[in-house]
């Protein structure tokens, strides 16, 4: 094998739903559309480029949604990729409604969430999804019809796995009544971690918890921070070294960097290799917070 095929794997792996086993760095495909989430990309042989790129850097686990485009991003996998190799995950969501670039709605009825993974099996010419995940509980619907809908998704065997997203712990409990949770998917990263509480209890559980926005380090960027110098003193970029922090805080972490550029896809998978220290570990920890 190449060195390029095993680097996703040396974030470690994790197994989804106890069952599909996927390098830990993953890939959002949510980047690969147009501006505001909206349409084809200005440019599609860069996207198909990427899409086609993350399998050979050894990454098995890519997010997308019905609504990234709205469409787009599932059918540009499908372009790129098909027909996917067995240990390929592709992890799609449902429940988000779209009126224009950049504008998102909810619509959590059983009967718009089933019709959305119906929808992505065909865009994605899958015949079953291994894993699938509510996008949003919308608060416009009682959440136990929408937990109903996903069980009956895993009844009737459309999807294998199911997960939540932008939840609280007490939301996964619920869940967790009416079928099993696999995945939790919130916004997670070095500065932001208001999540905390959910990340705890994922580990507890051994719920994957799949951090979005991960490359992000706010304030942290900035030129002289703790993070610049330890990025500079390892020769990383600071968002590969925050990439590196995230991985290092759980072992049920499973980030999803996004582009629409494959030099920055390649910049972030490296960050599968950069090891730190205890001592980095925590000084980012604090001055993260
Ligand atoms: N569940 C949810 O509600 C939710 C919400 C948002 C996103 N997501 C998922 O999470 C994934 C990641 O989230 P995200 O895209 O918001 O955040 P992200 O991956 O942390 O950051 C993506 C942004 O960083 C830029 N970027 C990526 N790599 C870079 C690099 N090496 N150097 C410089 N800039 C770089 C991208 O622009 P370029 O394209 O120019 O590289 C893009 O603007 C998405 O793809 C999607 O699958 C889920």
């Amino acid at each position: 094998m190449s060195q390029s095929t095993t680097l996703a794997a040396r974030s470690g792996q994790f197994k989804i739903g106890g069952e599909f086993e996927v390098n830990r760095l993953g890939f959002g495909a949510m980047r690969v559309t147009g501006k505001g989430i909206w349409g084809p990309p200005s440019d599609k042989r860069e996207a198909i480029a990427v899409l086609q790129r993350v399998p050979e850097l050894g990454i098995n686990f890519i997010d997308t949604a019905e609504s990234y485009g709205p469409h787009v991003s599932e059918e540009l996998i499908h372009e790129a990729l098909a027909p996917y190799a067995d240990n390929v995950i592709i992890a799609t969501k449902g429940g988000l409604t779209r009126g224009g670039p950049d504008v998102w709605g909810q619509d959590g009825r059983p009967e718009k969430l089933i019709a959305d993974a119906k929808g992505s099996l065909k865009r994605l010419g899958v015949e079953q999804h291994k894993l699938w995940q509510l996008h949003r509980i919308d608060s416009k619907v009682p959440a136990g019809e929408q937990f109903d809908a996903v069980k009956s998704l895993l009844d009737q065997g459309i999807i294998a796995h199911a997960g939540l997203s932008e939840v609280s712990v007490d939301q996964i409990k619920a869940a967790q009544k009416i079928f099993p949770v696999a995945t939790v998917q919130n916004l997670y990263n070095l500065a932001n971690r208001q999540s905390e509480d959910v990340l705890n209890y994922c580990e507890a559980q051994n719920i994957g918890f799949i951090p979005w926005y991960p490359l992000a380090a706010g304030d942290l960027a900035r030129e002289g921070s703790v993070l610049d110098k330890i990025a500079k003193a390892k020769g990383a970029a600071p968002s590969q070294v925050a990439l590196a922090w995230v991985l290092r805080r759980s072992p049920v972490m499973l980030p999803i960097p996004g582009t629409g550029k494959v030099k920055h896809l390649e910049e972030n998978t490296a960050a599968a290799d950069i090891e730190l220290t205890k001592e980095e570990f925590e000084t980012l920890r604090k001055a993260g917070r």
